[in-house]
């Protein structure tokens, strides 16, 4: 699914974070954007997500530039997942019905099937009060399941591995595979070298994007 930003500005208060962006990516692409912490990456993708409403410019998600559309058609992980205190099973399916299947399905791809079928209570283990009965690896990968199973034509990757350490890092990576291959992705991070899977890297800053 193609995504076409238009001369999109946003502000904080009186605070202006995104100063007239301009960006196309075609379906089936994988974009980077770098940028210094605080420079409004995550914010970007909280607009393209449909989580913050445009205020100026437009955002078009296949043809349509609705928020709801967004949320609908947009998965995000982001740097730490949210995970609620409930089972495995409804943090990946949010309480959507779900058949075992795409749940299973799900879990093979984020790279959690090992784990789940170690434990006693499978994917009715519960996740602990703000996701403590479970590392921060199996947490990210629990959130990439989410994303997986919600089975949205884009994905938006909000330095998804930056919390993470480095064997951690690379389990969710491969997860992370699982979850970007055949869609349109955008990725986000402060980093360049985390962006080394991506057609073409862009920068933000001072809320613009460059050509790097
Ligand atoms: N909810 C908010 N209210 C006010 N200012 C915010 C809010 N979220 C982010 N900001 C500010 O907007 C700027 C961009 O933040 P953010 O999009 O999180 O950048 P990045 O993800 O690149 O680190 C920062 O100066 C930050 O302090
Ligand atoms: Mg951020």
């Amino acid at each position: 699914m193609k995504i076409v930003i238009d001369n999109l500005k946003f502000s904080y208060g009186g605070k202006r974070v995104l100063d007239n962006i301009n960006l196309t990516i075609k379906s089936g692409e994988t974009v980077g954007i770098v940028g210094v912490s605080g420079g409004g990456k995550s914010t970007l993708l909280k607009l393209i997500s449909g989580l913050y409403e445009v205020q100026n410019g437009s955002i078009d998600i296949g043809g349509s530039q609705s928020s709801a559309g967004r949320r609908r058609n947009v998965a995000m992980v982001m740097q730490n997942a949210m995970l609620f205190p409930a089972s495995i099973r409804d943090n990946i399916s949010c309480g959507h019905a779900m058949e075992d299947a795409v749940l299973y399905h799900a879990c093979e791809l984020a790279q959690l099937s090992g784990w789940i079928s170690g434990l006693p209570d499978g994917l009715d283990t519960s996740v602990g009060e703000r996701g403590s009965q479970v590392s921060g690896g199996q947490a990210q990968r629990i959130a990439i399941a989410r994303a997986i199973a919600k089975n949205a034509p884009v994905v938006l990757l909000d330095e998804p591995t930056s919390a993470l350490d480095g064997g951690t890092g690379t389990a969710v990576m491969n997860a992370l595979t699982g979850l970007t291959k055949g869609r349109t992705v955008l990725h986000v991070s402060h980093q360049m070298e985390r962006l080394s899977g991506c057609s073409r890297i862009l920068r933000l800053e001072g809320g613009h994007l460059h050509v790097v």
